[in-house]
């Protein structure tokens, strides 16, 4: 088994919670080790919250590397997690090349949006070491119209279509899967049933872990999502109100 595997297994039996934060740069991600934040996530939320766009399709894979090595600068205690931005895995080859360059800047796990196309090339990055994390549910990536921001897994035909890819993830040999808007009782489900940490954005609280933006935990971004909680409207600095969000976390269950 991974060390990653090990450590939130661990997690996961301990009942600890596992809490993880994006960010972009140095200075936040100084804050974030300080804290003992378990995981930071070079999103490609970067494309409305750093570039100022409607969405993440225009983030590229220069940029994921460039905040990447900015937020590993003072990486001592976390897990560093990098998006593979929209195009970065559309073919095998490009998709390993791409992923080796975050592992050589530090990054520890890959995330990739599933889409029942991307199982071989998940099989093939992960049969050359490359830890993934399985992203399901919402996929922003593949989000083209506003109606497509909802909860998914409510109908019989998604909830089966997302407990299926969550269990071939797992078969996959993924490290984690991260679960975005999904039905509540689907994100439990999924959580009682596969074998690898699930970690939960607006999908309810019965995962093993928690993920936020973390302009949204500082109230700062323009369109933050309903599920979101400003948590500095309850605190006197950034640093508190983001030990505030990893506290809630720690405390869920
Ligand atoms: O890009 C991102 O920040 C994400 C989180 C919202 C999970 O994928």
């Amino acid at each position: 088994m991974s060390k990653i595997r090990e450590k939130f297994n661990r997690y996961v039996e301990a009942k600890n919670q596992i809490v993880c934060v994006t960010c972009y740069d140095a200075s936040f991600s100084k804050i974030l080790d300080d804290l003992k934040i378990d995981i930071v996530l070079v999103g490609d939320s970067l494309g409305m919250v750093i570039k100022g766009d409607e969405n993440t399709h225009s983030v590229k894979k220069d940029e994921i590397l460039y905040h990447t090595s900015c937020v590993s600068k003072y990486k001592k205690n976390f897990l560093l997690m990098s998006d593979m931005p929209i195009n970065s895995y559309n073919d095998k080859n490009s998709a390993i090349i791409f992923a080796k360059k975050l592992l050589e800047i530090n990054a520890d796990i890959v995330k990739i949006e599933y889409q029942d196309k991307h199982k071989n090339i998940i099989k093939e990055i992960i049969s050359k070491n490359i830890p993934v994390c399985g992203h399901l549910g919402f996929l922003p990536q593949y989000s083209v119209k506003k109606e497509d921001i909802r909860v998914y897994g409510k109908t019989e035909l998604e909830y089966d279509k997302i407990f299926r890819q969550a269990k071939e993830l797992e078969n996959l040999g993924v490290e984690m899967i991260l679960l975005e808007c999904v039905d509540k009782k689907l994100s439990k489900l999924i959580t009682q049933s596969v074998n690898v940490p699930v970690i939960g954005i607006g999908s309810g609280e019965s995962c093993n872990g928690q993920v936020q933006v973390i302009y949204d935990i500082i109230g700062i971004s323009k369109n933050p999502p309903s599920f979101a909680k400003n948590f500095l409207e309850e605190s006197s600095s950034i640093k508190e109100a983001i030990k505030k969000f990893h506290d809630y976390v720690k405390n869920l269950n």
